[in-house]
Formats: C-alpha cells, structure tokens, sequence
C-alpha cells in the first residue's frame, strides 16, 4: 500500500484555484520529487498535505484520512515539513530551533537529536550559533533538521537546492538517500531544478499551472523530448 495517497486534490486561495484534481501515490521508502516553474503550485501542494490551504479531494496517509484534520494533528501522525523559506528564529540557536520542532515528539527528543547530528554534524558542532548568522546551506539543514525532530515517518522538503551551491546541492542529496536508506523515511521534495530532482528522485510528477502534466521515472521524463526541452535543458 502507497504510504500518502492523493486523489482529486483541488486546492484554492479565495476564488483562485492553484490546483485542479491532482492525484498522486507514494510509495513506502521511496523518493518522489514534484518539478515545476514557480508559480506552478509547488507549495500549495505540499501545503495542502499538511493541512494549510483551502481544499477539497483526499489525502491517505498509511490508511488515514487526513484532509480534514488539523496541522499539528498531521505531524503528529508522521509528517514532517521542510517548507520553503524555513521559517527558522533567527535570533534563537541552532539547537532551540531543532527543538522547536519536538513540540509532538517530546519522548524522542533525544534519539531524533542524535539522528540529526549524524546527518548534519555541522549542526553539532555550532548549536549554540544564531541561525541569522548562518549561510544558507545550514540554515537548510537546519529545517531539515527541525522537521526531523518529529518524528516523521514521511518528509516533505520544499525546493531544498532553492539559492544553494553545487557542492551543497550535492550534501542535501546525500542526506536525503540516507534518510530513506537508513532511517526508513519516505520523501517527497519539489524543485525547479529538475536535474537534481532526476539525480534523487526514483519518480518524477510534472506540475504546470496546477495540473500533474506527466510522471515516470528518471529515464522516462529525460526521454520526452518536451519534457527534456522544457525542464532538463536537452
Ligand atoms: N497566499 C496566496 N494567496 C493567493 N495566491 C497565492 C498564494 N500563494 C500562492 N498563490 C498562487 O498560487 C499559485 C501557486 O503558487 P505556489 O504554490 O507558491 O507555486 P510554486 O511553489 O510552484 O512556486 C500561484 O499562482 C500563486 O500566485
Ligand atoms: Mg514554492
């Protein structure tokens, strides 16, 4: 059984529809990425996961319906959220924006810090550091870390390569294989940078203006030449 299933997901900002009838499965310890310019409704999809826009349609996580329930009820049963421009507190450390996150996870503070600090040992080592004084690459990792300190069992990273460098690029890649290869995460990431996305994901969902346009993997999308001229660059 997929772990989140989508269907018919529509979702609006007052009388402007951003998304029409997305339908989508994830399945259970993979990596899917959603591709599409800006504007194509990226965030509002992975908002509406989370319970944070206007919708209608349904939303299954592991055989629950959660489109109806409440954010902090959504973390609770295992999502976690990277979003795009993180939302971090600037003027608090590095480790009391990680543990901001725990607020429903309080028995796991520990083991879900100690994750973290494997996968980010950067964070270890400046937890004491303002995150306003961070580069943009550990403020990165650092809402990666924060969703993490919820337990999750699914994780949604919003364009996590958004104004990184290469070699960070590359860094965020490798944590992400690790979450799914060791900690048994499933991951669900959006991107404009549609290379990163085929490099990661093992499928591919096209989005424009609010519609799943086309989905496959990796070799299906680069092989369209459409699609390969529009979001590939070849
Ligand atoms: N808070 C909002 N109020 C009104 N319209 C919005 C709001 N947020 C996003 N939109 C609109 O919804 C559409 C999808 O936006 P968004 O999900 O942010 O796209 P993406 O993340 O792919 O760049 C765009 O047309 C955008 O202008
Ligand atoms: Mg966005």
């Amino acid at each position: 059984m997929a772990l989140l299933e989508i269907d018919q997901l529509s979702a609006f900002y007052g009388k402007a529809q951003a998304l029409h009838d997305v339908s989508l499965s994830v399945e259970q310890g993979s990596i899917i990425a959603i591709i599409g310019a800006n504007g194509a409704g990226k965030s509002t999809l992975l908002d509406s996961i989370m319970g944070l826009t206007q919708m209608r349609g349904t939303i299954t996580l592991d055989g629950t319906q959660i489109a109806k329930l409440k954010p902090k009820d959504i973390v609770r049963l295992g999502v976690g959220y990277a979003p795009e421009r993180f939302n971090l507190f600037p003027y608090m450390s590095v480790r009391d924006n990680l543990l901001v996150g725990a607020f429903t996870a309080r028995d796991d503070i520990e083991r879900n810090l100690e994750m973290v600090h494997k996968l980010f040992p950067r964070l270890e080592e400046r937890e004491s550091q303002e995150t306003a004084s961070q580069s943009g690459g550990e403020r990165q990792m650092v809402s990666l870390g924060r969703a993490l300190m919820t337990s999750p069992k699914l994780l949604l990273v919003d364009e996590p390569t958004i104004g990184l460098a290469p070699k960070v690029c590359l860094e965020i890649a490798d944590v992400l294989h690790r979450l799914r290869d060791e900690f048994s995460l499933t991951v669900l990431i959006t991107e404009q940078n549609a290379n990163f996305a085929l490099s990661l994901a093992e499928r591919i969902h096209v989005l424009e203006t609010g519609r799943l346009v086309a989905e496959g993997s990796a070799e299906e999308l680069a092989g369209d030449d459409r699609l390969a001229a529009a979001y590939f660059g070849h």
